[in-house]
């Protein structure tokens, strides 16, 4: 059963020069935060940041909360220093921005194996150009890759679109990396809603990247985290009613039928395996909240 054992709803990225939400990242209800070094740092404090980021991840005191460090791309004058402070420090995944191929991710796992970082630690790749999109199923197959982040703004701007509430000019670059990703057995986590104080329009956001499948969203925000932490998680609703499917489809086949009808629609094998995945969900959510509190 492909059960997701670590819930991904809220993955909430803070700059990593700001000690001020380094700090308050530690009591946040996010799932997972990626601290970055990349576009949230001016090149002025990449330095700084850089060493920031090392001293609280290796400082510790996230909790449950999955640690992930964003660092500059590997062409850039500060990739090579970010990935050796990021080794050092050890977090859950090292995010890699501006992925095109599945060399680039071979060239950051052998650096991280030279400089010794945890053989648990793994790789996460923004996928955000259009090359990035077109070979997202060689990148994922690419050693330690965990995770696809979708990069929509960066997206938006190479592919000269337009930000819509329908998304439906990003549809085929995100239908194509959630096809990458859920074939090669990786989490893929959608993209961020810019207008961050507008709680409705993070909700529908957050709805629609949902409904397509992803395990959760990038937030930029800690008014994002909550309804996030809601939308992606199975509801009270889902829970019972995966648990009736499951029922049904029992005694049907203790009846020597295939299928059973919950509701008026129609209950296969295959719907349970879904329903046997919600409350899989449900439970590592419940985990994951009991140990946090
Ligand atoms: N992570 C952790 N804490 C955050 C945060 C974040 N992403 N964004 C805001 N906070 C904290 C602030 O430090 C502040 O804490 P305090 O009141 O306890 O001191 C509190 O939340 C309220 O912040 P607020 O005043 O509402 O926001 P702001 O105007 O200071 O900042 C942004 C707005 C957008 C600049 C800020 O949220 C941010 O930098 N977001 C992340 C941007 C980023 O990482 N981009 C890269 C990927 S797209
Ligand atoms: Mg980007």
């Amino acid at each position: 059963m492909p059960a997701r054992h670590r819930p991904r709803r809220s993955v909430l990225y803070m700059p990593g020069s700001k000690a001020r939400a380094l700090e308050k990242a530690r009591s946040l209800p996010a799932d997972s935060l990626i601290l970055d070094l990349e576009d949230a740092v001016a090149p002025s404090e990449k330095a700084a940041a850089r060493e920031l980021v090392k001293a609280a991840v290796l400082e510790g005191g996230f909790g449950e909360r999955e640690v992930v460090i964003r660092i500059n791309g590997l062409d850039t004058p500060w990739g090579a220093a970010d990935l050796v402070a990021a080794c050092a420090a050890g977090p859950d995944a090292i995010l890699i921005p501006k992925v095109e191929s599945r060399e680039m991710i071979e060239e950051a796992d052998a650096r991280m194996t030279y400089h010794q970082a945890p053989v648990d630690t793994a790789i996460w790749a923004m996928v955000e150009t259009p090359m990035g999109v077109l070979r997202a199923a060689e990148i994922a197959t690419g050693p330690r890759m965990a995770c696809f982040v979708m990069g929509t703004n960066d997206l938006v701007k190479e592919l000269r679109a337009a930000h819509t509430p329908d998304r439906l000019n990003l549809a085929a670059s995100l239908g194509w990396c959630l096809l990458a990703a859920r074939a090669h057995g990786l989490a893929c986590i959608d993209g961020v809603y810019n207008a961050f104080r507008d709680a409705e329009g993070t909700r529908a956001a957050c709805a629609q990247g949902r409904d397509y499948g992803f395990d959760g969203k990038t937030l930029i925000h800690p008014d994002q985290i909550a309804i996030a932490n809601d939308v992606f998680a199975p509801s009270p609703d889902d829970v019972a009613l995966a648990e009736r499917m499951i029922s049904a489809f029992a005694e049907a086949q203790a009846r020597g039928e295939g299928v059973a009808v919950v509701d008026g629609r129609i209950v296969e094998n295959l719907h349970v395996e879904s329903a046997r995945r919600v409350i899989a969900e449900a439970q590592a959510i419940a985990r994951l909240e009991a140990e946090a509190a």
